[in-house]
């Protein structure tokens, strides 16, 4: 019993160092804490179908539309991870990740993050970089597309 609490005391402890280690700010005192056994648990491999450069078109100027539905997908499921800075929270931040990287893996990354972990080496980097699993939110292509405009029109683009 005793040598069960010290285990405890230790995963809340590495808990809350995981939680720490990717960002400058750590998590605000009344945020509901990420479960970081419950995302770092394994997941099946691929969920959804796998985006091809071929099915993205980019157009200018920016679909404002979809830039406003980007941006409720964005504060509904990412906004407790991800800042729009480039300050990291429990993921990195988005500022400028349109520059960092290509549209179809930003759209893998949504879409099929458990596919990029397993097999890209820039998300693998990222996953050494944050220590916690993103987690698959069941993002449709259409939706991640939509999201990816939103992240064109933080780094500026019109
Ligand atoms: C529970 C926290 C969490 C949530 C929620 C989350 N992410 Fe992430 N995200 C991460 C982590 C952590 C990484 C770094 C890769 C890893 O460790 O798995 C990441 C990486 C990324 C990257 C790559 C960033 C870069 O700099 O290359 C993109 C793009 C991304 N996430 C998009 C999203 C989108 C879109 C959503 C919402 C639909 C979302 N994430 C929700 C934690 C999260």
């Amino acid at each position: 019993m005793k040598h069960k609490s010290l285990i405890a005391v230790l995963f809340a402890t590495a808990g809350l160092f995981l939680l720490t280690a990717c960002g400058n700010e750590g998590v605000k005192k009344d945020e509901k804490p990420v479960d970081v056994q419950e995302l770092t648990k394994d997941q099946p491999e691929v969920h959804g179908t796998e985006v091809k450069e071929s099915d993205i078109t980019l157009g200018t100027p920016l679909d404002q539309a979809m830039v406003s539905a980007g941006k409720a997908t964005y504060e509904l499921k990412c906004q407790s991870c991800h800042k729009l800075t480039d300050e990291k929270l429990v993921g990195p931040g988005w500022k400028d990740v349109t520059k960092r990287r290509q549209p179809v893996w930003i759209m893998n990354m949504i879409t099929n993050v458990d596919m990029m972990l397993a097999k890209d080496a820039e998300a693998q980097k990222l996953l050494e970089l944050c220590l916690v699993r993103m987690p698959n939110q069941n993002i449709t292509t259409d939706e991640s597309r939509k999201v990816l405009e939103f992240m064109r029109s933080n780094d500026g683009e019109k």
